[in-house]
């Protein structure tokens, strides 16, 4: 073995390093998923020791009020739905990791990025490991024309990349993707978790050391095949995930860390044959096509973020042919709804335990917002009974387990969504309806509990009995 090399195992899923191979990890409990490498020591213990920016030198301490901080400069991307997931833009010098599935948009979206800001007049590198220029030019020409001071590259040595950069000076860079990187020196294939750290390990030292924003990609493979991004989240200021159904068009990028802004934002955009287009207004996006007239079927408001998204929540309730009734929850989490329902069965004694439930978040958003509770357990009710919810009904609310609607936060920005969005009735917890006071153009019900928020549905011009046909 060359001199300064070592042998060191770690976990292909989630980065854990052992001196000895194991079979179970104990980082992430993951069986078989230990691979030998070869690291340079020297590398390691420079990587592994980075100095934070600002804090050369500074060994002694210094009080909390003597320390300037200077206001931090924001660039924005123009693009309105990533701005508000980055925290009102990007930050000069910050490393953004953009995670997600292999088709998911990730490239589309950072070229898109890439192309506002080079039409600011700022100098980009775009570095691509995966793609020829003749494939990026392709994609390019589906978004748009783009300006002279957007540059290409395709390198994924990364003594060459930083040479590049150190000559060029680019205000942004955007590697796609990280996966693809390697450092010379270290013996193990690209994308395994010893090159994935020490590539991130470099260009952290780039964006910390020269004021350079860097975008880094990050492909979510099956654990245990490479390492996934997850080792470098720890490593990078903002952690951004795009998410969506391929099927569907559109995509959802959600803020997972933000060292400069709030996580839980979610930008929605929509894959368009030019790229990828924001959805302004993801409520009206997630409502259409909604039936109307129909059983099983309510609109709940879930938050995300700072932002009230509406969607419509659908249940199937019928009698079960089998011993164990089938139970399905598509956008939520399964266990909320079997929870949900033996509520429902225990409190106001519906009989559910012979059915067989098929619940839905259309549009294929997912929520887990203890919020929608009160959605679920309305369109339950409503498949059970057969009883058609006004098309301009909106319900929000916890439900615990003795029956009770308990209040949530951010209550008047739930209402004052639904009211843009034309809803008439609005079925909430009745603390969050005291909180309340003026309110117009929208009718407020507050209901403690299950019972009150049946009765709700159930009055005149809330819901009606569906007809049978
Ligand atoms: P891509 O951005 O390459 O995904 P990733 O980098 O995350 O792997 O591609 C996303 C998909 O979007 C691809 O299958 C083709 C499609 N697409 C469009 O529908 N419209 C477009 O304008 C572009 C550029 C891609
Ligand atoms: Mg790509």
């Amino acid at each position: 073995m060359a001199k300064g090399k070592t042998t060191v195992y770690f976990c292909q899923s989630c980065g854990y390093e052992s001196a000895k191979w194991m079979g179970q990890c104990p980082g992430c409990r993951e069986w078989n998923t230990f691979a030998e490498e070869l690291i340079d020591k020297k590398s390691v213990s420079s990587s592994g020791k980075l100095k934070p920016a600002g804090a050369s030198g500074a060994s002694s301490p210094v009080p909390l009020s003597a320390i300037q901080a200077a206001d931090e400069e924001r660039t924005t991307t123009g693009m309105k739905e990533l701005d508000r997931v980055l925290g009102g833009g990007i930050v000069k010098g910050s490393l953004i990791l953009v995670g997600g599935d292999p088709g998911i948009g990730k490239s589309t979206l950072l070229l898109q990025v890439c192309r506002n800001l080079s039409m600011q007049g700022r100098l980009i590198l775009y570095i691509s490991g995966e793609e020829s220029l003749q494939q990026i030019k392709i994609r390019a020409e589906r978004i748009g024309d783009f300006s002279d001071s957007l540059e290409l590259l395709c390198e994924t040595n990364l003594d060459i990349i930083q040479e590049v950069i150190a000559r060029r000076k680019p205000q942004i860079v955007v590697i796609d993707s990280i996966q693809t990187m390697y450092k010379e020196e270290i013996a193990s294939a690209p994308g395994s978790v010893s090159q994935v750290r020490e590539s991130t390990g470099v260009f952290l030292q780039i964006a910390k050391g020269t004021g350079t924003t860097v975008f880094v990609v990050g492909h979510v493979t099956k654990e245990g095949m490479v390492a996934g991004p997850r080792v470098l989240e720890h490593m990078v200021d903002t952690v951004l995930y795009f998410e969506g159904d391929r099927y569907e068009s559109y995509r959802i990028l959600r803020g997972v860390k933000n060292r400069f802004g709030s996580t839980n934002e979610i930008g929605v955009f929509e894959m368009q044959g030019s790229g990828l287009a924001e959805v302004e207004n993801p409520s009206e996006y997630m409502l259409s096509g909604r039936p109307e007239g129909a059983s099983g079927s309510v609109v709940a408001c879930s938050m995300e973020g700072t932002r009230p998204i509406l969607l419509e929540i659908q249940a199937l309730v019928c009698h079960s042919y089998f011993n164990n009734p089938r139970r399905t929850a598509t956008g939520t989490d399964y266990n909320r709804v079997s929870l949900l329902m033996a509520v429902l069965e225990k409190r106001l004694g519906v009989q559910l335990s012979d059915c067989d439930a098929y619940i839905n978040i259309a549009g294929g958003i997912r929520m887990n917002e203890p919020a929608v509770d009160l959605g679920i357990v309305l369109a339950v009710l409503s498949s059970k009974m057969d009883l058609i919810i006004s098309d301009d009904t909106i319900c929000f609310g916890e439900v615990g387990l003795s029956g009770e609607v308990r209040g949530v936060s951010m209550a008047e920005q739930r209402v004052l969504e639904a009211k843009k969005l034309g809803f008439k009735t609005c079925i909430l917890p009745k603390v969050c309806r005291e909180g309340l006071t003026r309110m117009e153009g929208i009718r407020l019900v507050g209901v403690r509990n299950v019972k009150e928020a049946l009765d709700a549905v159930r009055q005149p011009g809330t819901g009606t009995a569906a007809k049978k046909f």
